[in-house]
Formats: C-alpha cells, structure tokens, sequence
C-alpha cells in the first residue's frame, strides 16, 4: 500500500470509531480508576469529571456518592468545596450522608410508616430526633449504601445504574433507578436520577453534599450568604417531621428571600429553630414551571458563590447542626458542628402520609425525574 492508501484507510477506520462511539468525536474529559473494594470483594470505581476552567467532580459507584468539587476562588485557587473521605474505606463509615446519593425516599417518614392503596407498610426506624423514631433517608441500607454501576456517557457525563428490588428496605416494587452526573464547560454541575417501578411506590431520591464554599472544612459557614427562593416553608414537630402546615418566612429567621447570612438567626429564639437545633427545614419553593431557581449560596470570603436550580417543589436547608466533630474527614479534618450546609432538593418530607401534599406515588408506566443544577462562579 502507498502512504496515501494507507493514510485513507486509517482514516476511515477512525471515521467509523466515532460514528460507533461519539465519546471519541471529541476528546473525553471522564477518567475512572479503580476506588478500592467492598468488604465482599467487590470492585468500586471512581470518575474524574474535569472541564476547561479547571472545575473536578469526582463520583463514585459507592453510593452514586459525589466525592469531591473543586472550584476557584475569586483568586483562581482551586479547593474542595465538599466534606467526606479520602478514601473508599473511609466512606464505607459515612453516617452523615456526606456526597450521597439518598433513596428511596430522602429525607423522613413519620414513624416508619405509610400506607399505599390501601395496603400497610413498615420501614425500619433508624432515626430518633427529639427521642421520636423515624425512617431516615431510605433505611439500615438506602442508595447511600449500595454499589451502583458506573459508566461514562458521552465526552462530560458517568450515569450510574442501580436495581432496587421489590421489599428492600421495606419499599414496594422493583424501582430502577439511574443517577447521572455531568459537569460541562459553564461551570456547572448536573444530577439527574431518573426511575421507574413495576408496582406502585413512594420515593424522593436526594443529593446530600456538604458544601463549605470556603475550602476550609475545619470553619463554619455561619458566615455563609443564603438566598432561597422561597416565600413558605415547613414546620416539623419535634420528631422534625413536617406537622402538614405550609407556613409563610415573612418576619421570621426562616425568611431567606433576601441575601442573609446564616448565622445572623440561627440561634433566635424561634421554635422552628429550637426543634431543629438551627436549620434543618424543608422550604417550599416559589411556584414556577419546569426547571427554576432553589438558592443562591455565597462565601464573602472566598468569592465563591453556587446556585442551585430543580424541577423539584421544596428544598431541605440543613446546616450541619448534628455534625460534633466525630466524623474524622479528608486530610484528617474533624467536622464540626455547622461546618458544613446540605442544600437538598426534594418532594415534601413525610409526603406518603400527607394527602395535601405533592404526591410521591410513582407507579408503573410512569418515570420519575429529578434534575439539580449547580453553577458555581467566583468574584
Ligand atoms: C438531613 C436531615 C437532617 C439530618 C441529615 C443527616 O439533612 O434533615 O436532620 O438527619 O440529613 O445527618
């Protein structure tokens, strides 16, 4: 063959490899390695998502979990933004949802129970606060908990796969469920998870970063600036399960309208407050269509700022009021009490026995959708 034959050919060839795989038409910014193994051997899998300013999300299998955001700071300087662990073996003890992916329904369930078509179910409790036993994101083994399947999609995105059978964790119906996360050249950070069911059940499957917007875990974020889109929000009875009332923020230290610093009201002495020991409430987002904005999260100090949009209906603001320094984090940081927030976007806590609530039914033939939208900047 001659050199131009030759050169012809290999063209075609990779001509062909791109119409096969569209991840080759451009150049991929995922890499994946191998994390580490579960205790029956299994091997976990973490993804490196990195874009052109620099910005790195790093996910695992372990827990569809979100393992570390590095963003700029006004200066450029990159840092992780989010609590967790250095390695896989310390996030086989995450008790504190760090990074996870929450499921089947995030959040709380008044005692453990709910009933469904007229049938009765029974959760395992694995959550008493004010001394009142609860269900607690998902169960003893939610999707925080389990080994998903991996795999990158396209030249930006890991879409992780997991089948979550018929009676786990006390949950009816077959769910399958994907989570995908992508991080494209506009500094943002997409969470999509996706499921569909083959009998009818309830679900609220939730994002559970901590974020610290300073890069320096071992401050609080008191300091913080919260903005949340939000006129209503939720109050909770002392086993912080939402009581069914929708009430208004105005002129109370829930109303974060306007740009407010966190610490400014955390301690007031408000019942809400008092209940949750700071915040730890679902806020009810201002009506609008599809996709719209949930909160705006600022760090004067460091310029960071990350705002956060979803087509979900409520937005869970906790800000790290049980954290007491006994998870020993990455680069050995203790994390302290409301050093970190969690920002999770939700359907209404306790929505299975709360008939005047969005529904959280979700029945075959139908296909669950929640979509958060992170965009970070500096300045
Ligand atoms: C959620 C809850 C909090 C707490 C954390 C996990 O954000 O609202 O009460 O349980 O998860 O520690």
């Amino acid at each position: 063959m001659t050199q131009t034959r030759l050169l012809i050919s290999a063209l075609a060839i990779s001509l062909l490899a791109c119409q096969k795989n569209p991840a080759m038409a451009k150049e991929t910014n995922v890499t994946q390695e191998v994390y580490g193994k579960m205790p029956d051997g299994k091997e976990v899998r973490i993804f490196t998502l990195a874009n052109k300013d620099g910005l790195i999300a790093k996910v695992t299998e372990y827990g569809a979990i979100l393992v570390l955001m590095e963003t700029p700071d006004k200066n450029g300087k990159l840092s992780d933004i989010t609590h967790g662990y250095d390695t896989l073996a310390g996030w086989l003890t995450n008790k504190s949802y760090f990074g996870a992916t929450v499921g089947r329904f995030g959040n709380r369930i008044k005692d453990g129970k709910f009933s469904l078509d007229g049938k009765d179910y029974t959760l395992a409790t694995n959550n008493d606060p004010g001394g009142i036993p609860c269900a607690l994101h998902g169960g003893l083994k939610g999707f925080d908990k389990v080994l998903w399947t991996g795999k990158v999609i396209g030249d930006d995105a890991v879409e992780f796969t997991y089948l979550s059978k018929d009676g786990e964790e006390g949950y009816p119906g077959n769910l399958t469920v994907s989570v995908t996360y992508s991080l494209n050249d506009n500094n943002e950070l997409k969470w999509v998870a996706k499921a569909t069911t083959d009998a009818p059940t309830v679900l609220n499957i939730v994002q559970h970063t901590y974020w610290n917007l300073s890069g320096d875990p071992a401050t609080t974020i008191l300091d913080h600036v919260l903005t949340l889109n939000a006129g209503n929000y939720l109050p909770t009875d002392k086993g912080l399960i939402p009581t069914g009332e929708i009430a208004p923020v105005a002129g109370t230290p829930m109303d974060f309208t306007k740009p407010t610093a966190i610490g400014d009201r955390v301690n007031d002495d408000f019942e809400a407050l008092k209940l949750g020991g700071g915040y730890d409430h679902a806020w009810v987002l201002n009506k609008g269509e599809g996709m719209r904005l949930a909160a705006t999260v600022k760090d004067p100090k460091s310029g960071r700022e990350m705002i956060i949009s979803t087509n979900q209906p409520a937005i869970q603001f906790y800000c790290g009021n049980f954290l007491d320094g006994s998870d020993v984090g990455k680069g050995g940081v203790k994390y302290a009490r409301r050093t970190a927030l969690a920002l999770e976007t939700e359907g209404f806590p306790d929505a299975p026995n709360k008939p005047q609530f969005p529904s959280a039914v979700l029945r075959p033939g139908e296909t669950y959708e929640h979509v958060i939208v992170y965009k970070f900047s500096a300045g």
